[in-house]
Order: C-alpha cells, then sequence, then structure tokens
C-alpha cells in the first residue's frame, strides 16, 4: 500500500512521485493521473454505459453492445453477480445469462472496453444485493465488516474472478478489454453507522483487491477515504461537485442515473435527456474524464433476481435503451451527439484543467487552452433554470436556452447544447397479438405435504427456505372448547403480525384474503373475524418474500415472514396466543415441488378447466409464437400477483401493484433529481407489461405457465409485439 494520507506537503509530494512512478511503471497498459485513465500511455475522456448481462439474454448482449458502441460509448461497465454464479457454496455456475466470459468478449469484439465491478456486494436493486443467501449461513459471519468468515469468503470470490478474467486473457495488458475493476460499492456511506469494524474493512478490501494483481486500476465508488491505490468515484444525479481524495487520481463518475428503478407499488421515475445531457456536460467541462451511465440498458430482474424487498420485475430504468433492447428516442441520439462534441475535442480536454471565466450571473465559460495559451475548446454554460440568454464570449454571440451547456470544441463554433434536442422522439406501442386457452389447477391450501415440519413457535421466513421459494406455509390449530365462542354469533378475530411481505390467510381452508406492505415498509398486519368452530381449527399462513434487501446497514439481518404475535380474541375465554404454540411449516407449493412449471412437471396433475379465479391456482397455456422479430411482452395487468414461466425459462414474479395517485408531475428537466415530479403511472399499475425474450420462444408449441396466489382474470391476459410504428 502506498503512505497513508497525511496533510503536509513533503509527504504528500513524495508519496504523489511513489505513486506516479508505481502507475506508470514498465508493462502498465492503463495507468492513470490527475487527469484521466491512461490507456497505452494516452489519457482518454471515456463514456461509459451499465449493461448488466444477467438482466438480458446472451442473444440479447451483440445486439444490445453494438447499439451502446453506436451511440458513442467506450466502455461497458457491469457488475458481477454473486448469487447468480454461485448458487450454491462452491458449484459455480457461468453459462446462459450468467456466461460472463462471452459477455466481456463480446464487448471487446465490438472494439469496446469494460469497467468490471466485482464488489461482490452490488446493490443494484439485485436480490441480496448480490450475496448468495447461503453466505448469511456460514457460521459467525457478518457481512462487510471486519470479519474472519465474510471477509475469507469475499476474498475467495473476488479471487476467483480476477483469475477467470486473467486465464481468458480479459484485462487491457493482456489484449483484453477490462481496464478498470471495483471491489465493493459505495461502502462509504457506511462507515458511519458500521461501527468499529467498518473502516478496517474498507481498508482491508482496497488492500486485497489490489494484491490481485489485476493490472489495472481498482475503484471505490463513493468511498471518500479510498486508500491508494486505489481511485474514489462519484455516484449521482450530478457529480460536478465531486473531486478525489488524492491530486493525482482522474475524476471519474461511476454512475450517472438515466432514470431511477421501478417498485411495485411506486410510480414510474423517468429522468429527461436533456438535464442527463447538462449534468454530463457539467461534469466534463470541471476536468472529469469517466461517465458511466447507470443504466444504459436496464433490462429485466428475470426469475427471482429482483432485490428490495418490492422491486419491480422491470429495470427499464428509463435507460437510452429501453427494456427490451429498442433505442429510447430522444434519449439515446441526444447523448450519441453530447458525445460526438465531447470527442471533437478530447485531445485538448485531456491535455490540462479548465480555467473559469464568469460571463454573467448564471453564465459561465469553461476553457481548456493549448500550449501556447490559445483556447482551444469551450463549454459555455446558463445555469438558470428558466431564462434563456445571450452571452458573449472571446469577441461572439452565443444563444444559451436555460439550464444548458455548449460545446465549442474549437471554441468558435457551437456544435452541441444540451437542452437544444434534435433527435426525434419515438413511443413504442405494444400490439396485441396472442390471447391464450387456458387450464388450470388449483393447490390445496389445506393440506400440506411430505416436506412439512414441525417446530415450537414462529420461524423466520429466510432461514427455513434460504430463499430457495418465495413461499413459506405456517400452519396451526386452535382447540376451541364447549362455551368459548361468543353467543352473539361473532366470530373470533384473529390478528398476525409479518415481517412481510406478503401473506395469505386461510382458515379451515377458507381464504380470509391477503395483506401486503410496500416499498417503504414491508411489515404488515392481518386483522379480521373468522369463521371457526367447536373443536379443532386449521390455521394456514402464506408468507411471501417479494425480493430480499440489497440495501442498507446489515441487511442481511433484516426478517422476512410471521413473526407474530398471532392471536385468536373475541373467545369467551379471553385472548389467545398461538405466537409460541406447535406450527408446522413447509417450504414451498406444492405446484413448485411437482416442477408445474416445466413441460414435463406439468403433466403430473390434472388440469381442469380455465377461468379458476380461487387463490393460489396454476394456468397454462399453449401458444404460437408472435411473428416477426419484434420484441415480446405479457399483459399481466388483469391478474394480482404470482410468478410465470414461457417454455420453462422463468419470466418473472407479476403483480398488479398500483401505485398511489399523487406524486406525477410535469416532468421539467431543470433540477431533476429522483424527489422531482418527474414520475408516471400515478394512480396505476406500476408495471404492467413483462418482458419475454424472443429466444425464449419457438415457433409453436410454447408453453405459458402462470402461478396466480390472489386470483385474477385470464381474460386479460395476452402477449404482444413492441415497435415503433
Ligand atoms: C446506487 C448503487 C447501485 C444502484 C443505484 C440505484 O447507490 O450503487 O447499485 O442500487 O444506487 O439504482
Amino acid at each position: 500500500m502506498a503512505p497513508p494520507l497525511v496533510a503536509g506537503g513533503g509527504l504528500l509530494l513524495a508519496a504523489f512521485l511513489a505513486f506516479s512512478l508505481a502507475a506508470s511503471s514498465a508493462n502498465a497498459a492503463v495507468s492513470y493521473d490527475h487527469r484521466s485513465l491512461v490507456i497505452n500511455g494516452r489519457r482518454r475522456i471515456l463514456i461509459s454505459g451499465s449493461i448488466h448481462y444477467p438482466r438480458s439474454t446472451p442473444e440479447m448482449w451483440p445486439g444490445l453492445i453494438q447499439k451502446a458502441k453506436d451511440g458513442g460509448l467506450d466502455v461497458i461497465q457491469t457488475y458481477v453477480f454473486w448469487n447468480g454464479h454461485e448458487p450454491v457454496k462452491g458449484q459455480y455456475y457461468f453459462s446462459d445469462r450468467y456466461d460472463l466470459v462471452r459477455f466481456v468478449k463480446l464487448a471487446k469484439q465490438a472494439g469496446l472496453y469494460v469497467h468490471l465491478r466485482i464488489g461482490p456486494y452490488v446493490c443494484a436493486e439485485w436480490n441480496f444485493g448480490g450475496f448468495p443467501v447461503w453466505l448469511k449461513y456460514v457460521p459467525g459471519i457478518s457481512f462487510r465488516t471486519d470479519n474472519g468468515p465474510f471477509k475469507a469468503e469475499m476474498q475467495r470470490f473476488v479471487e476467483k474472478i480476477v483469475s477467470m478474467m486473467k486465464s481468458e486473457r480479459l484485462f487491457e495488458w493482456q489484449g483484453g478489454p477490462i481496464i478498470m475493476t471495483q471491489v465493493e460499492n459505495e461502502f462509504g456511506p457506511m462507515e458511519s453507522v458500521g461501527g468499529s469494524g467498518a473502516k478496517p474493512y474498507a481498508n482491508w478490501a482496497a488492500k486485497m483487491a489490489v494484491a490481485t494483481n489485476t493490472g489495472v486500476p481498482w475503484v471505490m465508488c463513493k468511498q471518500e477515504d479510498a486508500p491508494d491505490t486505489v481511485i474514489n468515484t462519484c455516484n449521482g444525479f450530478y457529480c460536478d461537485y465531486f473531486t478525489p481524495n488524492k491530486k493525482n487520481k482522474p475524476t471519474m463518475w461511476t454512475e450517472a442515473w438515466t432514470g431511477w428503478f421501478t417498485s411495485f407499488g411506486g410510480a414510474v421515475p423517468h429522468r429527461p435527456v436533456e438535464d442527463m445531457a447538462f449534468a454530463v456536460a457539467r461534469f466534463i467541462q470541471k476536468g472529469g474524464s469517466f461517465v458511466n451511465y447507470y443504466m444504459y440498458h436496464g433490462g429485466t430482474n428475470f426469475g427471482r433476481t429482483a432485490g428490495g424487498p418490492f422491486i419491480a420485475t422491470s429495470y427499464d430504468y428509463d435507460a437510452p435503451i429501453d427494456e427490451y433492447g429498442l433505442l429510447r428516442q430522444p434519449k439515446w441520439g441526444h447523448l450519441r451527439d453530447l458525445h460526438k462534441a465531447i470527442k471533437q475535442a478530447e485531445p485538448v480536454l485531456v491535455s490540462g484543467d479548465p480555467t473559469v471565466q464568469s460571463l454573467g450571473n448564471y453564465e459561465k465559460a469553461y476553457v481548456f487552452k493549448s500550449k501556447n495559451g490559445a483556447c482551444a475548446a469551450a463549454f459555455l454554460s446558463n445555469y438558470h433554470m428558466n431564462a434563456a440568454v445571450k452571452v458573449r464570449f472571446n469577441g461572439r454571440h452565443y444563444d444559451l436556452p436555460a439550464w444548458s451547456i455548449s460545446i465549442l470544441p474549437d471554441c468558435k463554433t457551437a456544435v452541441f447544447n444540451t437542452a437544444t434536442v434534435k433527435e426525434p422522439t419515438l413511443l413504442p406501442k405494444m400490439h396485441l397479438v396472442v390471447r391464450f386457452a387456458w387450464q388450470s389447477y388449483s393447490e390445496d391450501t389445506n393440506s400440506l405435504d411430505g416436506s412439512a415440519f414441525t417446530k415450537n413457535g414462529l420461524v423466520e421466513q429466510l432461514s427455513m427456505t434460504w430463499d430457495k421459494s418465495d413461499y413459506l406455509w405456517y400452519t396451526t390449530y386452535v382447540n376451541i372448547g364447549a362455551n368459548e365462542l361468543s353467543k352473539n354469533g361473532q366470530w373470533p378475530q384473529l390478528t398476525i403480525y409479518s415481517a412481510g411481505h406478503s401473506m395469505q390467510v386461510f382458515v379451515n381452508g377458507k381464504s380470509y384474503g391477503s395483506v401486503y406492505g410496500g416499498y417503504n415498509n414491508p411489515k404488515l398486519t392481518y386483522d379480521g373475524h373468522v369463521k371457526m368452530w367447536q373443536g379443532s381449527n386449521k390455521i394456514s399462513i402464506l408468507s411471501s418474500a417479494v425480493g430480499l434487501p440489497n440495501d442498507g446497514n446489515h441487511f442481511e439481518r433484516w426478517n422476512v415472514g410471521v413473526l407474530g404475535p398471532v392471536t385468536v380474541s373475541g373467545l369467551n375465554s379471553g385472548k389467545r396466543d398461538l405466537s409460541h404454540q406447535k406450527w408446522t411449516y413447509q417450504v414451498g407449493l406444492k405446484g413448485e415441488s411437482l416442477g408445474l412449471h416445466t413441460v414435463t412437471g406439468s403433466s403430473s396433475v390434472e388440469w381442469g378447466g380455465p377461468g379458476n379465479r380461487q387463490p393460489l391456482t396454476w394456468h397454462k397455456a399453449l401458444f404460437t409464437a408472435p411473428a416477426g422479430s419484434d420484441p415480446v411482452a405479457l399483459d399481466m395487468g388483469s391478474m394480482g400477483k404470482g410468478q410465470m414461466w414461457v417454455n420453462g425459462h422463468h419470466v418473472g414474479r407479476y403483480w398488479s401493484y398500483k401505485a398511489p395517485s399523487g406524486g406525477c408531475g410535469r416532468c421539467s428537466y431543470a433540477g431533476t433529481y429522483r424527489q422531482d415530479k418527474c414520475r408516471s403511472n400515478c394512480g396505476q399499475l406500476s408495471q404492467r407489461w413483462y418482458h419475454v425474450p424472443r429466444s425464449w420462444l419457438k415457433p409453436g408449441g410454447n408453453l405459458l405457465v402462470v402461478l396466480e396466489e390472489y386470483g385474477g382474470d385470464l381474460a386479460g391476459v395476452a402477449m404482444a409485439t413492441r415497435r415503433t410504428t
């Protein structure tokens, strides 16, 4: 490690020199200095975009990467998703959507670089922040702190990925595309809440990462105290306020948020491209040299990969390439034009720092000079949110719309203005093409199978399921004596407290409805009068998880499931607490263990006529794929909550959960933050359409299986293609 951070010129200078020598050492193909990354001796302004490989299919990757290249990107950034790669401890998976090597090689083939964020904590609205659930049950473990078992597992995975990349010759010095790596993710803010183990852990993580000798720089985003030689970087809607913690580190923006994620029950966030372009130009004009769009293609949280709880299946993110892989216009095109303008000035931009001239109260010029001191490139900015202005610069007049920046790559011609969008708007639409003929099979909500087991008291859900299923059955009995039921006919009152996330209640096989939490509070309470009789009554609760948390201090310790108390009141004998008596548990649904979602498994039960609205019903239909090659989506807006599969591929969770009716507003582009009213779908479903990748379909005989938890209207389910005409 380099010397610790010290104030005081002499030591700093010594540290700086020591570092410069190390960074520019003979075989380092990628190094850095104060101004930028240096690739094979050349400083670069790099435009990057996040595309997370498991959020699309390998068949989609070449097209997405090409669109990124055509949009003016130099780099593809992705996290590495540990729980996808090691679902069972010691059993690795690197195929299909998790074929990381193939993804990195495709970027290389397209002539792009890769920024690999190994984490292995990734946040990313990804289930459990990327951690495998088994990790939680390693004895003595505590996540993301100075803890032996955690550090050992983390190091093992980081080293595994690094050595895999090395043996595939994927680092830049080996002729590969990887120019930069990341360890951890936004750990800085955790240091103030993480106790005494936090800082030592951050230092350990940096040191461990650097010791893997990737031969490319490491970054730690949002980590102000990132130890040398690791570069601290900025994440945010704007990053022009940011400076790295050492003079010799470049100013880099690892997450420029192009929109935001959607949660079930939340409105759909948007970020206008004018504001996005303005933020990027602001960053570059102040000396930033690396910008990564998070996300450039957001994609889909297929299967049960969505984090949360309550993260939606769509991870569209309002990104320049939409969930389906189509260009989002004018966003994609306007940013492409921005990148062209920046690239025209690239050599001048990286040759030194800008000087700033005031052109008025809200107006400034950032000037990049050539060696002889002449103006070589300039950015003219107007920070006023509403007023357009005319400014005078170098003897010429320029019109600057409100909240905008013009780029003058030759110091004279304004080739691009961030608020002047030339790219036409294109609005893709869904075209309904397939309706389905259904068969249905309802689960028995009053009996468990042979895998059921009994315990004293209520147990935490994840500790039983290990997340192999969203579902855990909690069943118990209440014995009601001869004179215990109220004489006035009032049924007993059942009250159930759950830590989350959603729950259905059955008494003696009859459904008494469902309750669920939400993104801001996953907890829930059932409170209702239920019919009970003298003798034994069976209470069955189906608790379901909707994505494990991916963010927050020690999120791995947050509970799921019915933790109680569970009480029955309104009996003549008073209130009874059932929390500590015997409960019988079953992980998952019967249909899941029979594999009803697969072609072979679906033949293991008798399917009946369609249209069954009972809770916990499986529905299946055969269909012919929509003609052509346009992306395909399922309309699930008429259904309740559940999951769906196509030809055995797990499309994901669906949930017709509505966003609150208030909070959407006019999408003004000035000063857009996520708190802004720049949202859609208020009072409507957070998500109605679900992406079914084309490569999962064959021409005919496709099997669609839907598991509906609450009961919905099958007549509304349809398949559509998406296109702009
Ligand atoms: C960041 C985080 C990302 C993602 C993003 C929100 O703070 O680093 O992984 O979670 O927020 O989409």
